[in-house]
């Protein structure tokens, strides 16, 4: 029997016998005496064989790296200049008076203590991955977090209920996974983009409080904190307004960081509208750690000769804004370029630039290229707006508004992280007041900004629709740090309601029979008013760990392009099963 973990072995053990089981991390061989590392998921502590237990000895003398061990032996100080004070258990060793090989390893595929390992390695071998102290570190952070949620959730009277995983499209803006069904040829089951649907319903079921660990699927593009499997902390409860379920939500994520980092976030997030987050930050969910800002210019230069500029004045679907950086004006002209560079991914044509060097000597004291074009009168409205002193950079951008918002947003979020500017660690806040819908320029139809079940904050279905454009709806998103870790609303609680956002959606009455009849159907039978959200697990546990991507922090993610090179998943299906599906290949794609 194991009497501790390799990790616990310190001097409180002295002169005390043990026994360990654990992986070799290293073993050096000085001839008459071997020393192994023995590691195992709380740490490491060195193991010496002497020649006077020859057995023992000689399988020391066959032990390789990785190879599984049970060691017994008694505790002992180490040698007077042989401690490690960066090890806990450093100042000891355990002199082994029994050892066995429970199992041999072939060499690895790569060091476990090398940093520099393919992700695509990592990947295929996860099993060793997670051998590493760093990625254990990570999983078991990720249930201090999940244990601290629910611990709260319980204690406030919330129900853990599983819902299906074998279900309907449930429209979360992404494709769906589908499973074919054997018994219906031709049928396909959706696995769920999020139990949105489900948990409303048990509100109708009059479970008042529900949350769940769920798994979520979606077949979207991939990005550093996106995973086509992720989970997410489902929560919904009835008869609750929206600041309610906002602030009991902030509670539970306050709790959380102070259990698991022993930080503590402040009391009220703050609660920004969507309108100007996007008009200050460009984005819907603004870091806010950086202080930096977005200033619209565009009134200021709708008459300027400088043509871009005024262009984009003249379309109501586009911007000019500034960025000011403060003390940027030592910034040199190869960094503004790669800044230029870095926004053109974003899809803008440009950057234009002010070096601030001295105001007092007028526009000659201005570096720009741009500066030409602009009149006295309208430099010093630009100066003033963005209220730039000597010594600071403004950078402008001019075009479609959501080009300009997502190339600034970004590089505000850059800038302010190559120049150190982070004024605090921890930065939440609640972004309110989303539209309900969004125009779709393609298809030329409204598209929800979030879900189709979330409320407007007007009550008549006539609202919206004949004035869905200034429809605004009772959603909230919680932003930590730049991330969207969590969002929500209030529901639609009235069919008729329910049934005029389809419309407006382009989902008309067949259609909305066809996919949603049970839920217009459970609308009808007393649904109490009732709301939600979700968070992202995986984020929340990249967030505190400080994670560069979302894959780091669970056990078997996939890659950027949705595979497993741990299983090979996807991987091809017998024809003969493919036949019990009713299922033909179209075209095989090597
Ligand atoms: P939403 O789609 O905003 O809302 O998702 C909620 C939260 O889930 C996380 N998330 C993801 N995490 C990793 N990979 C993904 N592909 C991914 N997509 C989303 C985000 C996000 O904030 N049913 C609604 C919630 C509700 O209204 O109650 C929903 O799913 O952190």
């Amino acid at each position: 029997m194991r009497s501790h973990y390799c990790g616990y072995i310190t001097e409180i053990l002295l002169d005390q016998y043990v026994t360990l089981y654990g992986w070799v991390h290293r073993r050096r061989d000085h001839g008459s005496v071997i020393f192994i590392d023995l590691r195992d998921r709380e740490g490491l502590v060195q193991v010496v064989i002497n020649q006077d237990v020859p057995d023992s000895f000689k399988k020391a003398e066959q032990v390789r790296n990785e190879y599984v061990l049970r060691v017994s032996g008694k505790v002992h100080f180490r040698p007077e200049g042989t401690k490690n004070p960066n090890l806990a258990t450093g100042a000891v060793e355990v002199l082994a008076r029994d050892l066995v090989i429970l199992n041999r390893s072939e060499a690895l595929p790569f060091q476990l203590d090398d940093e520099d390992i393919s992700e695509e390695i990592r990947l295929r071998y996860r099993y060793l991955d997670l051998r590493r102290p760093v990625m254990q570190e990570r999983l078991r952070l990720r249930t201090r977090i999940t244990n601290a949620l629910r611990m709260f959730l319980n204690h406030h009277g919330f129900i853990d209920i599983e819902t299906p995983m074998l279900t309907k499209a449930t429209p979360e803006g992404a494709r769906d996974y589908l499973v074919p069904s054997r018994t219906y040829p031709g049928s396909f089951f959706a696995l769920p983009q999020s139990p949105q649907l489900f948990k409303q319903l048990l509100m109708m079921s009059g479970i008042d409080r529900y949350y769940q660990f769920a798994r979520c699927f979606r077949d979207e593009d991939l990005r550093a904190d996106r995973q086509p499997e992720f989970t997410q902390l489902d929560i919904e409860t009835s008869f609750m307004d929206d600041k309610e379920i906002t602030d009991l939500m902030e509670e539970m994520i306050r709790q959380m960081f102070k259990s698991v980092l022993d930080i503590e976030l402040p009391i009220q997030f703050p609660r920004m509208d969507y309108a100007i987050a996007m008009q200050r930050y460009g984005s819907d969910k603004p870091d806010l750690r950086i202080p930096l800002e977005l200033t619209e210019i565009s009134d200021l230069v709708a008459a300027v000769e400088f043509k871009i500029f005024a262009e984009a004045t003249k379309n109501p679907r586009s911007r000019v804004a500034a960025l000011r950086i403060p003390g940027g004006s030592k910034i040199s002209r190869r960094e503004i370029d790669s800044y230029i560079e870095f926004v053109s991914c974003y899809g803008a044509k440009g950057l234009s630039y002010i070096k601030v060097n001295e105001t007092s000597i007028g526009r000659k004291g201005l570096q720009s290229p741009i500066v030409k074009f602009l009149t006295d009168e309208v430099l010093a409205n630009i100066l003033a707006r963005t209220n730039s002193v000597d010594g600071d950079l403004i950078l402008l951008g001019a075009g479609l508004s959501k080009v300009i918002n997502d190339a600034l947003g970004a590089l505000r979020v850059r800038i302010g992280t190559d120049l150190g500017l982070l004024t605090n660690e921890w930065a939440p806040l609640w972004v309110v007041n989303f539209p309900m819908f969004k125009w779709d320029e393609d298809k030329q139809h409204w598209n929800a900004l979030h879900h189709p079940f979330t409320a407007p904050d007007v009550d008549d279905p006539a609202v919206i629709r004949n004035n869905p454009e200034n429809c605004m709806s009772l959603a909230y998103d919680m932003i930590i740090n730049g991330m969207e870790i969590g969002g929500g609303s209030i529901r639609i609680h009235q069919p008729d309601m329910q049934s005029a956002v389809f419309e407006l959606l382009g989902i008309g009455p067949e259609e909305a029979k066809k996919k949603f009849n049970f839920l217009l159907d459970a609308l009808k039978f007393g649904c109490p008013p009732h709301g939600g959200l979700a968070f992202g697990l995986d984020r929340l546990a990249m967030l505190i760990t400080k994670a560069k991507s979302i894959r780091e922090v669970i056990a078997f993610p996939k890659t950027q392009t949705a595979s497993c090179p741990l299983t090979q998943a996807p991987s091809t299906i017998a024809d003969e099963i493919l036949h019990d599906l009713n299922i033909k290949i179209l075209r095989n794609i090597p």
